[in-house]
């Protein structure tokens, strides 16, 4: 089962991925972008203002294709848990607001490009904050943190969500850290 982990910079992903770890000790916990030198790739894109947004979708997608072949798919075949900090919806969510105007229809095509090798997860568990918060939470200095992006890669989330309910699991992620956590890991269980 693929579980994924999705939401704004400072929605608390990473601390709910770093708890997770104690709980299910035998599942694969892995992340995009990776620590592979394509995930290596993509940092240096993220801190650099003028990368190309249409340069950077590949990069993130190479990144995620390898991450699949790699990691994702053998663990997977072995019948093992894997719980992901980030994933395709990611790519959706955010180049989906980076190549606005760039583009036509920037998610469907960030999609269509995902949609003949990608996996989809069995779940996403969608940490919902706002933008605002979500910038004063982050500490980091680059580009996706500014608070008009984050409320459109929001925008983007919130479609995802409706496209696919099933799929999706909001948690409000403006609670405290053990509120959130707590939530996680009661739905992981109803679900495993
Ligand atoms: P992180 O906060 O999970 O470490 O992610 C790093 C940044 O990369 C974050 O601002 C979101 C961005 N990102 C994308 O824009 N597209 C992607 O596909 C992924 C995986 C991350």
């Amino acid at each position: 089962m693929l579980v994924t982990l999705e939401g704004l910079d400072g929605s608390g992903k990473t601390t709910v991925w770093e708890a997770l770890q104690d709980t299910y000790p035998d599942a694969v916990f892995t992340r995009e972008p990776t620590e592979t030198w394509y995930g290596e790739a993509v940092r240096r894109s993220l801190t650099d203002d003028d990368a190309d947004p249409v340069a950077e979708l590949f990069l993130y997608t190479a990144d995620h294709a390898a991450h699949l072949a790699q990691t994702v798919r053998p663990a997977l075949a072995e019948g093992r848990l894997v719980i992901s900090d980030r994933y395709s919806d990611s790519r959706y969510a955010y180049q989906g607001a980076t190549l606005e105007g760039v583009v036509p229809r920037p998610m469907e095509y960030v999609r269509g490009i995902h949609q003949p090798f990608t996996r989809a997860p069995d779940l996403t568990l969608y940490l919902d904050v706002d933008a605002e918060t979500a910038a004063a939470r982050s500490d980091r200095g680059n580009k996706f943190e500014r608070v008009e992006h984050l409320r459109q890669v929001r925008d983007n989330y919130e479609r995802l969500v409706d496209g696919e309910p099933e799929r999706f699991h909001r948690v409000d992620a403006t609670r405290s850290p053990e509120a959130v956590i707590d939530e996680v890991e009661q739905v992981l269980q109803r679900r495993l």
